[in-house]
């Protein structure tokens, strides 16, 4: 079964029976673990979805599950790159100018209120959805768009906004490298936020592990 957590209204459809939405905390996820009699699971979160992460470790723990995370290598800055790293959207807030400027903020739309903080900058948002509700942000342009990107495409979008500065999440992967090519590019800085610290669990960096790890496991009858 695939689990989304009903973050965007049209999720990409998917060749598995799907459901949607949370299962009450990790007591939750056990509970649904043993009532359905699943005998793995895969943690394929973004790696900035920590509650998710920590409930499946706990659950898993309990119902004596196996599990393994899919997560893609974080990225890495390369010689011509301008990144700094922060631990946290607050400290993000904090690294930013306090001249103008004029900012990429790639980092979805869970966390911008903090933002709020620094009115003199202008904001470009990039969403998979419309906002349901008014943005905490005063001067800010919104684009609608669904990955992966591409660096051309990122260097048109940073050029037509002036950007100066990106904040994003160090999601790893290639589907949003873009935005950071297009910065070096550009010469515009990186404001690059840290991974939330998990407890210790087994993680893969590819399906092909995902899978090898799923026959292994499923032969051993762990
Ligand atoms: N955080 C990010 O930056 C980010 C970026 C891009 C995509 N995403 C994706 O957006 C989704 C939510 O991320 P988040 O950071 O908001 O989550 P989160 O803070 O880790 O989890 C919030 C709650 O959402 C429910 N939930 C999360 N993932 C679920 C899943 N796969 N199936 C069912 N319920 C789930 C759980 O509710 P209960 O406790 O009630 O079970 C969980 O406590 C994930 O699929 C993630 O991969 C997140």
């Amino acid at each position: 079964m695939f689990s989304y957590a009903g973050r965007t209204t049209t999720p990409a459809a998917q060749p598995l029976q799907t459901r949607i939405g949370g299962f009450g905390g990790a007591k939750g996820l056990a509970d649904t673990i043993r009532r359905e009699g699943f005998s793995h699971v895969i943690d394929a979160t973004h790696p900035f979805a920590r509650q998710i992460s920590r409930n499946s470790i706990a659950a898993c723990a309990e119902t004596q599950t196996p599990l393994v995370a899919f997560e893609r290598a974080p990225w890495r800055a390369e010689p011509d790159d301008d990144w700094q790293h922060v631990s946290d959207v607050e400290a993000a807030v904090a690294a930013l100018p306090v001249a103008p400027s004029r900012v990429f903020l790639a980092i979805g739309k869970q966390h911008l209120a903090p933002f709020a903080a620094r009115p003199q900058h202008f904001y470009l948002l990039r969403l998979v959805d419309p906002p349901e509700n008014p943005l905490p942000l005063r001067a800010a342009a919104i684009v609608i768009a669904r990955g992966p990107f591409t660096a051309e495409s990122d260097i048109a979008l940073l050029r037509l906004h002036r950007i100066t500065h990106v904040v994003a999440k160090n999601a790893g992967g290639e589907g949003a490298r873009a935005k950071l090519s297009a910065a070096r590019a550009l010469g515009a800085r990186v404001i690059l936020i840290k991974r939330p610290p998990l407890p210790e669990r087994r993680v893969v960096r590819s399906v092909a592990e995902v899978m090898l790890w799923l026959g292994q496991t499923a032969r051993l009858g762990v």
